[in-house]
């Protein structure tokens, strides 16, 4: 259920949906619940081969995705590639990774993805060449794999442990405009030839927003884009195989689940998919 809370999200709302809709949506807050209050901007259908588990990891994941590759690289919605140029995006078993992985090559890069476990899941996503981190050979694969060509562009979807100086460690110092998006604050010092820029998910609203102590200004280009991303995403799900959900387990128990989903998290037992809670699922509910 769906509640629209202005003017113009009603008329936003009229316009784009109609009743029994199968959508999804961006939370801000109450997300946790099985009835919520949505932003139209960020609802989109979702196609009825797709189970509302399998949805649910799309709106975040892949909103943080395309704010790094569309808004923090220069690159829109309509970019088709025809030369070679690759990418880097490190974490591509992670959910943020993953979608990263899948919008770069929608728009003709070359993928060099780097993951560990859910390597596998890397390669599903579509991405060209697939290092494993855990070896210790990164930095040499991903030389190799670009040979000839200097990397310019990286999306770090982990932006922890050490992975963004990894990652600007592969950008030589001459290369101009050199971007790394990042999905964290960097938490150490890193080389000055490369700009660092954040993704940040809810900027797609155009309103300020605080992170931590942080006040982000708004920024209407943000929320712009997102008004063109979401219509262009519910094509991609409808067109077969062009987005693919990330890879879903449902923890037993729904919201009491929640304590064994942070410790299987914790235990690093969670690789290469995303634990779901159904809320309905949740002992003492009152229809279960
Ligand atoms: N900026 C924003 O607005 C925003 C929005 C959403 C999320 N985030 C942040 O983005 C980060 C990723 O979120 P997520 O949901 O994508 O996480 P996730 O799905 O839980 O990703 C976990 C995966 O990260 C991989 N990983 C961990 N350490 C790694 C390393 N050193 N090198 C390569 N891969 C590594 C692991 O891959 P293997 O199993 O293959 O080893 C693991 O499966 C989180 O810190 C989250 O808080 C930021």
């Amino acid at each position: 259920m769906y509640v629209p809370v202005s003017f113009s999200e009603i008329y936003l709302f009229v316009q784009q949906f109609k009743k029994g809709d199968r959508v999804a949506s961006l939370f801000r807050t109450g997300a946790f619940a099985e009835y919520a209050c949505y932003p139209a901007i960020t609802t989109f259908r979702i196609p009825d081969s797709m189970t509302f588990e399998e949805a649910s990891t799309l709106p975040l994941g892949i909103t943080t995705a395309a704010m790094g590759v569309f808004r923090r690289l220069p690159y829109s919605l309509d970019t088709h590639l025809t030369e070679k140029k690759s990418i880097v995006v490190w974490g591509a078993s992670g959910s943020v990774g993953n979608y990263a992985v899948q919008l770069a090559k929608l728009i003709g890069l070359r993928v060099i993805a780097v993951a560990g476990k859910g390597a596998p899941i890397a390669k599903i996503a579509g991405a060209d060449i697939v290092v494993d981190y855990r070896q210790g050979q990164a930095h040499a694969q991903i030389l190799e794999a670009l040979g000839d060509e200097k990397l310019q562009y990286a999306f770090d979807g982990v932006s922890e442990d050490g992975t963004t100086k990894q990652l600007a460690s592969l950008i030589e110092r001459d290369v101009k405009d050199a971007r790394i998006v990042l999905v964290l604050y960097p938490s150490e010092e890193l080389p000055s030839h490369i700009q660092y820029l954040q993704t940040t998910v809810f900027s797609c609203y155009g309103e300020e927003q605080k992170f931590g102590t942080r006040i982000l200004p708004a920024v209407p280009e943000d929320r712009a884009f997102a008004e063109r991303f979401f219509p262009k995403l519910e094509e991609w799900l409808e067109e077969e195989n062009k987005i693919m959900p990330n890879k879903i387990t449902v923890v037993p128990g729904g919201l009491e689940g929640v304590k064994e989903g942070f410790r299987r998290m914790r235990d690093k037992e969670v690789s290469g998919e995303k634990l779901v809670f159904r809320i309905a699922d949740t002992p003492g509910l009152s229809n279960n």
